[in-house]
């Protein structure tokens, strides 16, 4: 498979984003955004144009091809698995993560960008037991969740958490999530 294509779960973050970011931007123009497995790149171009500037937009990708394709398109993007490689703390954090529970149908290629483990949430649990330590007090994530996969206690993990859209399609909803630090 390519580096995954915009597909309905990339176009609905990219509307949450473009609802959400003008606001953030607001109150702090100097907003430092970080979106791990960045993939196509559709949300770094989202923060760009909406006015996040470029010297505070960061990304990551574990697949390789991505980390050179985002960087083609001008963004500064490393391989990382996670917050393997990442320094530093940002106010807004972006995952489209892979959330779906393994099938054994599922081609090998396509795996690394949309299946988890046999949950399901097992990349999301991961990523919120690393993510706190790199988001700045006032930070936002705004993070995916299939309801084909099992919950996740955002409140036991340290968080705050809003569901602020979901997307029904015809086999599973979508929703994404904004999670505070509950200090
Ligand atoms: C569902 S795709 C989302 C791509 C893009 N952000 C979008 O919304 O269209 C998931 C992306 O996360 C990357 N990924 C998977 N596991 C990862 C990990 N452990 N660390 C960093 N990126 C990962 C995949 O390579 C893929 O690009």
């Amino acid at each position: 498979m390519p580096i995954y294509p915009p597909a309905e779960d990339s176009y609905l973050m990219s509307r949450i984003l473009k609802e959400q970011i003008p606001h953030l931007i607001k109150q702090n123009p100097d907003a430092r955004f970080l979106e791990i497995g960045a993939g196509s790149g559709i949300h770094l171009q989202t923060a760009l144009s909406l006015g996040i500037k470029n010297e505070n937009i960061f990304s990551s990708d574990i697949d390789k091809r991505a980390v050179s394709h985002c960087n083609m398109l001008g963004f500064r993007c490393i391989h990382s698995d996670l917050f393997e490689n990442i320094r530093n703390n940002y106010d807004i954090l972006v995952f489209n993560p892979p959330y779906l529970p393994s099938d054994s149908r599922e081609p090998k290629s396509s795996k690394i960008a949309t299946t988890a483990g046999k949950k399901g949430n097992e990349i999301i649990l991961r990523f919120l037991q690393q993510a706190k330590s790199h988001l700045n007090k006032n930070g936002k994530i705004f993070l995916i969740t299939s309801s084909l996969s099992e919950d996740v206690d955002f409140s036991s993990l340290g968080y705050l958490a809003k569901e602020i859209g979901c997307e029904k399609l015809f086999f599973e909803r979508l929703c994404i999530w904004e999670l505070k630090k509950d200090l």
